[in-house]
């Protein structure tokens, strides 16, 4: 088949979360399962043209927008091994350093900056005559794409056989804007009703995406439930729960090439299952570029993530003063986020300056060291879509403790429940006093050499493949090209 991949981001171009490495391995899945994909992405400035060889597609590319048209540039890479990447380029609207904020704030013109990316888009493939099978749009920044094709390009012959799929990355971000984005979007006031675009008198890009796409997907099975539910559905639950088996659930796999101890070769000291004498190593490393004592018998938790409401780092904070106030363990970080929530892990790192390690800003090396170094991986999220971190973790014997939901609860088996098979720990409750109440019972297990030697190992072993993933999905293609 042939896949028109769009994200708004995609390792190893330009990354803030997840998406990116999805962006960056379900399409190698698929492209090792013979199909043809294309990769389609905004040129950010970070998107370097030396470094990914970016190619110019000398011909101009005209995008309808507000009253007139605007001219965007096609560029593309090969620089991912059996992936066309395709970049639409528009210097005002890309060429900044964020992708979707400036370090503190969303861009003000984020509507019409992804109005105008699926737009082009849809003139683009026309263009370079890409003619897919499939567009596989991600989150609410590709979700025009699947309402452009039922209205403006509904009776283009270049996309009669076309079938859209919408992939819902997180229920969260939904890209709601003023009414009048209708307009500069260039879509009829027809289509700003309950049943399509409008939101509580807003124009919502992720409802539209979710409305007019042929099949809507999320990250696990159990995500998949849950925005179904109000607690969950971010106001769109209902929509959700309408779609009946048009909803899928399929969940993430991990890159293995990428995120493996035994050939990581951004880690100090390599190590797999049955030698683990590496992962000792890497811990003390760990200790010494946090600057935390380099004990190795204490235990050491780690985490990495954005500093979000999502992700329950309020809770983790508050959590650990109470922890390291009765037991001996240590805490890095790796993150970036919300001001107010560094400013408590601060206050943390003051209390406790030679147990507490902080690094704010985004850096992979030590995303990796922290996986490779740290005994115990937190991640309390409030609501988890899928989750990647967490079988990160599993990989590199850093046990996780995670709030029981989405894709956590998912990929996770609870020791405390299951003594034979379990991969890490659940947390039910989601309060300090319940996350550290947990985290001080895995400790009494953490203490106990032989029985944490067993977990370790038996997490080592758990594999989630992105082939198996990218089965699913083209299961779902497949029964959209019979309709
Ligand atoms: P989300 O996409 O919701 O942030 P995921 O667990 O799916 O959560 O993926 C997060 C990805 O982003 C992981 O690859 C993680 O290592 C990476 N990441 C998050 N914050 C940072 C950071 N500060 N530095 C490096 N990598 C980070
Ligand atoms: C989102 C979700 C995360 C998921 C990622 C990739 O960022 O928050 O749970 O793993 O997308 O699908």
């Amino acid at each position: 088949m042939k896949i028109a991949f769009v994200t708004p981001e995609a390792y190893p171009f330009a990354k803030t979360g997840g998406l990116a490495d999805v962006s960056y391995s379900l399409p190698q899945a698929l492209a090792h399962r013979d199909h043809d994909v294309l990769l389609i992405m905004p040129r950010y400035y970070r998107v370097d043209k030396n470094r990914f060889q970016l190619k110019q597609i000398p011909v101009p590319l005209g995008v309808p927008m507000g009253n007139g048209e605007k001219w965007a540039g096609i560029y593309y890479s090969n620089y991912v091994p059996n992936i066309t990447a395709l970049f639409i380029e528009h210097d005002n609207f890309f060429g900044r350093d964020g992708l979707y904020d400036d370090g503190y704030n969303a861009y003000a013109d984020n509507g019409e900056r992804f109005a105008f990316f699926c737009r082009a888009v849809l003139q683009a493939l026309k263009v370079i005559n890409f003619k897919p099978d499939i567009i596989h749009c991600n989150d609410w920044q590709t979700a025009l794409v699947p309402v452009y094709l039922r209205t403006h390009y509904a009776h283009d012959e270049f996309y009669r056989s076309v079938s859209s799929v919408m992939v819902v990355h997180n229920v969260g971000y939904q890209g709601v804007f003023p009414a009048e984005m209708m307009q500069c979007a260039m879509i009829g006031w027809e289509y700003f009703h309950v049943g399509a675009l409008e939101f509580y008198g807003q124009m919502n890009f992720l409802k539209g995406g979710i409305v007019f796409s042929d099949a809507v997907i999320t990250v696990s099975r159990k995500y998949a439930q849950e925005i179904q539910r109000p607690e969950f559905g971010y106001d769109l639950a209902g929509v959700f729960a309408s779609l009946g088996g048009r909803l899928y659930g399929i969940p993430n796999g991990v890159d293995y090439e990428k995120w493996d101890p035994q050939n990581d070769p951004r880690i100090p000291a390599n190590f797999s299952s049955k030698k683990l004498s590496g992962k000792k190593k890497c811990k003390r490393y760990l200790q010494n570029r946090f600057n935390i004592q380099e004990i190795a018998t204490v235990p050491l938790i780690g985490t990495v993530s954005r500093l979000t409401y999502q992700k329950g780092m309020d809770i983790l904070v508050e959590s650990l003063f109470i922890l390291m106030k009765e037991h001996s363990c240590q805490f890095v970080i790796v993150g970036s986020g919300d001001g107010n929530l560094m400013w408590r892990f601060e206050e943390l790192r003051k209390a406790f300056p030679d147990r507490v390690g902080i690094f704010w800003g985004y850096n992979e090396d030590l995303a990796h060291l922290v996986e490779a170094g740290a005994d115990i991986y937190a991640m309390p999220s409030r609501y988890e879509p899928c989750g990647l971190n967490q079988m990160y973790s599993l990989r590199y014997g850093t046990v996780p403790v995670v709030h029981a939901t989405g894709g956590l609860d998912d990929t996770i088996v609870d020791w405390f429940s299951n003594r034979e098979r379990g991969t890490g720990f659940k947390c039910y409750d989601l309060s300090p006093g319940a996350l550290a109440e947990v985290f001080s019972r895995v400790f009494e297990v953490y203490h106990n050499a032989e029985e944490w030697l067993k977990i370790v190992r038996r997490s080592m072993e758990v594999y989630y493949s992105w082939d198996e993933a990218a089965k699913e999905y083209e299961e779902v293609y497949r029964k959209l090209q019979l309709k």
